[in-house]
């Protein structure tokens, strides 16, 4: 369980906000298996400050969308706390604070990770949000740092941000500077968690229950926060429940419960972003749900160029490793 103010979680896990693809069709999907808590994608402080139409879309969500996140990327304290108390005003349960997006569009303004390395800047930044929010719990989702693996760099923020009053800290297990690559450090994400009280969740490479044991293990933390596993996977939430219960795993989906849930993912897409946006973002998500299926980069190849939804629907139905085997062979 975690208790953050009054928002309290009974699994701990949580999905990060990720740009272009946690959008309200996922989080609705990924409700239904079990997934507790969701982010939007990061918006730009300054973009819902100025009532952006691109951010307004990017916060759409529905009663059922609860409990929600969202996530502010920016660097000019006035502006982060007058945005952290427009998301209290929307209904959000949650605001989080980006300091550990690598994107030099965002790092090289001085937001996201570039803000690791300014203590001073930090600070002034959590102290604008907690004094503008009034209920909703505050924060932070970092890296470990700039180019320190460490995690030095990453203690010396999380300890500012208790001080400030943030109610909780993420860590993802790796540098900028390593962006995605190489294996997240949990040791140094245990660093963190032992230099402050308030929660830590950890983050990183958790593709499976298994990897979440492992993390919890590692770093001692208090929850888990998924990212790319859980994309064309909405099985990991239970995954992850049952084995940080040490309850054994359930079956893997087989192929044909795959297929229906990306069914079920398009229906959503179709809902909320219309035909035309929808394909063009399938395009992306089909094969999220078909990784290491034999014929899938055929299959991807005809789904990016379908030129309407209902060809891209017919493509999916028709889909099968078998027919893509028997066709190499
Ligand atoms: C496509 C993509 C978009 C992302 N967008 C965000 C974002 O908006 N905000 C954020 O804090 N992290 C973002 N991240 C980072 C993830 O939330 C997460 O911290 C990272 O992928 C490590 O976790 P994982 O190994 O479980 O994927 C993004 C990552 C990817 C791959």
């Amino acid at each position: 369980m975690l208790k953050l103010k009054s928002l309290t979680l009974k699994s701990g896990v949580i999905q990060s906000p990720m740009a272009g693809c946690t959008d309200l069709a996922y989080r609705l999907l990924s409700r239904c298996y079990g997934m507790e808590f969701a982010f939007l994608e990061m918006v730009a402080a300054e973009s819902l400050i100025r009532e952006h139409e691109g951010t307004q879309e990017l916060m759409k969500t529905l009663p059922a969308d609860k409990p929600l996140g969202a996530q502010l990327v920016g660097c000019r304290p006035e502006a982060m706390g007058e945005a952290a108390a427009k998301v209290e005003a929307l209904g959000f349960d949650l605001v989080d604070l980006n300091l550990g997006c690598p994107v030099p569009k965002i790092a090289g303004k001085g937001a996201g990770s570039a803000i690791l390395a300014r203590p001073v800047e930090a600070k002034a930044i959590f102290t604008a949000v907690v004094k503008a929010v009034k209920k909703i719990p505050v924060t932070v989702k970092m890296r470990l740092g700039v180019q320190d693996p460490s995690g030095h760099e990453a203690v010396t923020i999380a300890r500012i941000a208790e001080e400030c009053g943030v109610d909780a800290i993420t860590v993802h297990g790796r540098t900028r500077a390593q962006g995605y690559s190489g294996n997240a450090d949990y040791e140094a994400i245990g660093r963190v968690k032992q230099a402050v009280k308030i929660p830590v969740i950890g983050n990183g490479d958790v593709l499976s229950g298994k990897d979440a044991a492992r993390l919890k293990n590692t770093a001692g933390v208090d929850g888990i926060m998924i990212g790319r596993g859980g994309l064309g996977n909405p099985w990991i939430f239970k995954d992850i429940e049952r084995a940080l219960a040490e309850k054994p795993p359930l079956p893997e989906p087989t192929f044909q419960e795959k297929k229906e849930t990306l069914l079920r993912h398009l229906e959503l897409e179709k809902e909320f972003r219309g035909e035309k946006m929808a394909l063009l973002h399938l395009r992306r998500i089909a094969c999220w749900y078909f990784k290491n299926v034999p014929g899938v980069s055929e299959f991807k190849g005809r789904v990016n160029i379908a030129p309407e939804l209902s060809e891209m629907k017919r493509l999916i139905e028709e889909f099968s490793p078998l027919a893509a085997v028997e066709a190499q062979s």
